[in-house]
């Protein structure tokens, strides 16, 4: 069984279904509202322990009743929660989903989740040094973040940073991370009017960019390759990329090629859409078994 842990954020999202998004001063009217569990790295988790992965979660929840259930969602789904710490003075993290035709618009409050210090993520050394692969995103504090990559580069753990919501990053971050995978949009943010192709051959076999439907594109040493997405029609893509993450994850540290690593976590996003929510569709590995696309050869252990 791989190890992974991820740092991160955990949250309760608040859906609104909608025909309409709202301009400036305009009021519409709704279709459902509806909470559900989220926190990117929350669903990065639980994706990468419903594929079969021991998971261990870093982070900071508050000490009120959404803290309590966001807690017993991560145990409900395997995951070892020893490294969250419960802080007194901040509401539990929240975000604000708007659903239109499938498709999100997210407010993000951190609340908890940016008291995840430097310090903390010291105190969860030995977590760190006895995973396969760290996972990290950007919905806890820049200090977290360079704490995690520098002390995984000091005890050569692999970390595949995922750095949604975009915010710009130092050559030296990206230097000590084994996979950096941005969506379009926050490519964009990190590597302003740069050429894709251009950038994607400067990181081979590090730089994945995933592009929604279309699918990840990345430099294999030789070429950029689009590893094609699989067709479906979604319901809800809220957790798409972060469901992909801790699927590519535990692929590759299962000892996957990067390229069926892609197509492992392509699967696994594809199914995790035709749910609301952004952990509900999240597979199990006996679900993604069950798919007429997975791969014999796909040993995953
Ligand atoms: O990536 C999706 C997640 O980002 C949601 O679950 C929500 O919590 C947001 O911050
Ligand atoms: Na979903």
């Amino acid at each position: 069984m791989v190890k992974i842990t991820v740092v991160g954020s955990i949250s309760t999202d608040f859906i609104i279904e909608t025909d309409k998004r709202p301009d400036i001063g305009e009021t519409v009217e709704g279709q459902n509202l509806s909470t559900a569990f989220g926190g990117k790295g929350a669903n990065q988790a639980v994706a990468a322990a419903r594929l079969g992965a021991e998971v261990s979660m870093i982070g900071t929840v508050g000490k009120d009743t959404f803290a309590d259930e966001l807690l017993n969602n991560l145990k409900e789904n395997r995951i070892i929660t020893d490294d969250v710490e419960r802080v007194t003075h901040l509401t539990s993290g929240s975000a604000m989903i708007t659903v239109k035709d499938g498709d999100n618009s997210i407010i993000y409050i951190p609340g908890a989740n940016n008291a995840l210090t430097a310090e903390r993520i010291e105190k969860a050394q030995e977590t760190l040094k006895a995973s396969d692969l760290v996972i990290l995103q950007n919905e806890v504090p820049v200090e977290a973040i360079e704490k995690v990559i520098d002390l995984c580069s000091e005890i050569d753990t692999p970390v595949l940073y995922n750095p949604a919501p975009a915010r710009k990053l130092n050559e030296a971050s990206i230097e000590k991370v084994r996979f950096l995978t941005p969506n379009e949009t926050e490519f964009s943010v990190l590597f302003p009017r740069e050429d894709m192709v251009e950038v994607l051959k400067r990181y081979p076999n590090k730089l994945l960019i995933t592009s929604g439907s279309k699918g990840v594109y990345y430099h294999d040493g030789i070429e950029v390759r689009l590893v094609r997405a699989n067709k479906v029609i979604p319901v809800d893509t809220t957790g798409a990329g972060d469901t992909f993450n801790g699927a590519f994850a535990v692929a590759w540290s299962s000892g996957l090629s990067i390229e069926e690593s892609i197509r492992f976590g392509n699967l696994a996003a594809s199914l995790s859409i035709q749910k609301k929510g952004a952990q509900t569709g999240i597979p199990t590995i006996a679900e993604m078994k069950g798919s007429s696309v997975y791969e014999k050869e796909w040993h995953i252990e």
